[in-house]
Parts: structure tokens; sequence; C-alpha cells
């Protein structure tokens, strides 16, 4: 079987999520493993040029990993009719403008989330996108987790019984930026550059409840400002206007209750940083980032309430882990095969931009819960979809 190229712009790709997942771990991961191989067809072969506005750091990038190409000139990298993709992975607010620039070009689309930081505008570029008769799609990591791929078959042996609730810890300690580096970058805390928790994490709950459990229906949520000055990457201090903690409950279409706790102000005394409890009438399940524990009905110890007396139970001692049963890929990784095999061979790919905007949709509505102090109903996206 022969090669078949595919020319992707890649933009964003000097930041954190670009350069680590989608860079290294995805691209030239695929590189490195001789492309990705379709049986009975070509392999696909990634060819990446990669655009930032520092010619010194993008042409460094690029000689670190073995890529040919890079450029600091998007407008003449979308003109060129060889590289057929455009990825973004921009800080949030510059990704409508630039995506609206690609599709105009007649690139298909492959993004970060959030696709935009306000539904009208995440349902606009959906429908351009549709339009122009592109191929589209939304980075939807979690639902590639090897923890939420056991989860999944968890769910689909039947082993719940009727699933009751969800509870979701997510998060850990971001430091402040004084006496430690912080972990993320500073735009995160500052609203009017796309930052804030509620933006960033429940686009991700929506895809991971919908996806898994069902369609939300209802959000309630409490945003805050835990920590109201951080200092930034030139050591100055700066004004957090946007929520760094999230405390929101959902409600689904199937009568199952979710409560998500987001967090860059919490110490992790978990497992993993994102870690999920689903209590059914015949089991219940955690799972995070890489494992899945189960404890059906008949492993479930009485516990009674008495503070007198030293606890008897190891609670813990009484789950079981879920094998793996097959080897997990990076989740960006496994994504990104799917989107490039869905460009070359026109498999199916469901994460597209208007999964992408529906994920908008719960973290502006969740955004208006906190500041209307009330719950919303969240009515189904009406997407005019073209044939
Ligand atoms: N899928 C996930 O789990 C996940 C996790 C974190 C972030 N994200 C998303 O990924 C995106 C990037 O986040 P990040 O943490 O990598 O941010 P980052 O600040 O590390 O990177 C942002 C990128 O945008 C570029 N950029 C910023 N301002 C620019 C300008 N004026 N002109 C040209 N380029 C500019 C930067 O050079 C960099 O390449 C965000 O939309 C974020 O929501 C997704």
């Amino acid at each position: 079987m022969a090669t078949r190229r595919i020319g992707i712009i890649m933009n964003g790709v000097t930041g954190r999520m670009g350069t680590n997942q989608h860079l290294i771990r995805s691209i030239v991961a695929i590189r490195e493993q001789g492309g990705i191989n379709v049986p009975g067809e070509d392999t696909i072969w990634p060819d990446p040029i990669l655009v930032g506005r520092d010619e010194k750091k993008v042409r460094a990038l690029a000689q670190a990993h073995g890529i040919e190409r890079w450029s600091t000139n998007l407008s003449a990298c979308l003109a060129n009719p060889d590289d057929v993709i455009y990825f973004d992975a921009q800080t949030t607010t510059r990704r409508a403008d630039a995506l609206r620039a690609a599709i105009a070009a007649g690139k298909h689309i492959y993004c970060e989330k959030p696709i935009a930081t306000d539904v009208a505008t995440a349902r606009e570029l959906a429908q351009l996108a549709d339009s122009a008769g592109i191929k589209h799609g939304v980075v939807q990591d979690k639902l590639f987790l090897p923890g939420l791929l056991k989860l999944k078959r968890v769910i689909d042996s039947g082993f719940f019984g009727r699933i009751l609730s969800i509870r979701g810890e997510f998060g850990y300690w971001v430091f402040e930026g004084d006496w430690q580096s912080a972990q993320r970058p500073s735009w995160n805390y500052r609203k009017e550059d796309g930052g804030g928790i509620i933006v960033d994490m429940l686009c991700h709950w929506q895809y991971v409840l919908d996806n898994l459990f069902g369609r939300v229906t209802a959000v309630s949520c409490l945003g805050a400002t835990h920590i109201p000055e951080r200092i930034d990457e030139q050591g100055k201090s700066y004004e957090c206007t946007a929520d760094d903690a999230a405390y929101a409950t959902f409600q689904l279409e199937n009568g199952i209750i979710a409560h998500f706790n987001s967090s860059w102000t919490v110490r992790v005394y978990r497992d993993e940083l994102l870690t999920l409890q689903i209590d059914g009438t015949h089991g219940s399940a955690i799972s995070g980032l890489r494992e899945c524990k189960v404890q059906s009905r008949v492993n479930t110890p009485r516990a009674i309430w008495n503070p007198d007396v030293p606890n008897s139970i190891r609670f813990q001692d009484n789950w079981m882990d879920v094998p793996d049963n097959e080897t997990f890929t990076n989740g960006f990784k496994a994504q990104w095969e799917l989107f490039l095999k869905h460009v070359v061979y026109d498999t199916p790919f469901r994460w597209d931009l208007y999964e992408g905007a529906k994920g908008v949709q719960l973290a502006e509505l969740g955004l208006q819960s906190w500041a209307e102090r009330r719950w919303l109903d969240v009515p189904e996206l009406t997407l005019t979809k073209e044939s």
C-alpha cells in the first residue's frame, strides 16, 4: 500500500496544549509510528506546517521534532491548497476569527475546546463549516481517557442497574505565581482574555455526561474567584477577573443527577486529578484518568454511623479494579487518528463543531445561572444542519 500525505496547518502549537498534546504526543507520535495504517487502504502520513507569531520559537519547535515546515504567515498558509486541514489550539478568544478564515479558505477544521466563548458564535462557526461542506471536529479528549473508556465498558455491561447520580471532583492547586510559578497560563484567570474555569470545564462535563449518561437538561452553577490576585509570566501582579472554582449541579434527561466540583484552588486528596463516582441501584464505580474501580451490591459493607468507636471498615478495600484488557493510547492522539481517517477515508466522526457548540452552551448557561442565582433549563440546541 502507498502513503497518503495530508497537509495540516497547526496554529497555537507553541502553547501548552499545542506543544505537548497535539504536536508531540499526537502528530509527532503518529509520524514516529510510521503514520496511520488503515487496513486495506493507504497509510496516512501527517505533514504539518507549524504556525506562530515568533519565528525563532516556532522554528526551534519544528526543528526539535523533525518537522520540515514552519511559518509566521497564517494567510499564506491558508492560501496553500496542499494543506487541507486547519488546526487551532490558540487561546480561546482568538479561535473564532481564525476558524472563519480557515473555513473561507475551504480547509477542514479541527480545534481545541471551547470553540468560542459564547454560544451564538459557536453555532455560527458550526453552520459556516457545514455550509462550506468541509469536515470539522473538536477535541473531546476526556472521552478517550483509559479510566473513562473502562467506565463506558462498565455502563454498557449493565452493571449499575439504574444509575442514580454522578459526583465529579476535578482540580488541583494552581500556584499563585509568587513563591512558585503557576502551572497554567495567566490568561486563564482573566475573563477579558477568555479565562475562567466555567468556560473551560463545563464544556468537558457536557460531552462526558452526554456521551456516557444522557443529555443535560438543567444546570445550577455557583462560581467563585477564590484567589483575587496572581502573578503573571512576567512576574507582574494582576487582578483575577475570572472564576477559579465552580460548583455545578446538572439534571439529566433520564433523571440522573450529576454534581461536579471544578477547582484550581483545591489540594488533592484523591487518587487522580479527576474522579467520577457513579452510584447505581446494583453497583457503584469510581473512575478517573486511568483507573476504574467498582463495588457491586453484594460487596457493599454495612455502614453504621458511630463516632464513639474507631472505624471498623476500611471502605476502600471493598472495591475491585476494572482490568485494562486492551492497550490504551494517548487520548488526544486517538482522536487525531479518528479525525484524520474521517478526512481521508470519510469514516464516521461524531465530535464535530455542533457538539462543541453544545459545550459552549452549557458553559454560558452555567455563567448565567451563577449571575442570576437560579436553575436554568438547557434547551436542545437547534442546529440547522445542511444535509
Ligand atoms: N482539551 C483540554 O483538556 C484543554 C486543556 C487546557 C487548555 N485547553 C484549550 O487549549 C487552548 C490553549 O490553551 P493553552 O493552555 O495551551 O494556552 P497557552 O497560552 O499555553 O497557548 C496559547 C497559544 O496561543 C498563541 N497565541 C496567544 N495569543 C496570540 C496572539 N495574539 N497571536 C498569535 N498567537 C497567539 C500562543 O502563542 C500559544 O501558541 C485554549 O482554548 C484552552 O481552552 C484545552
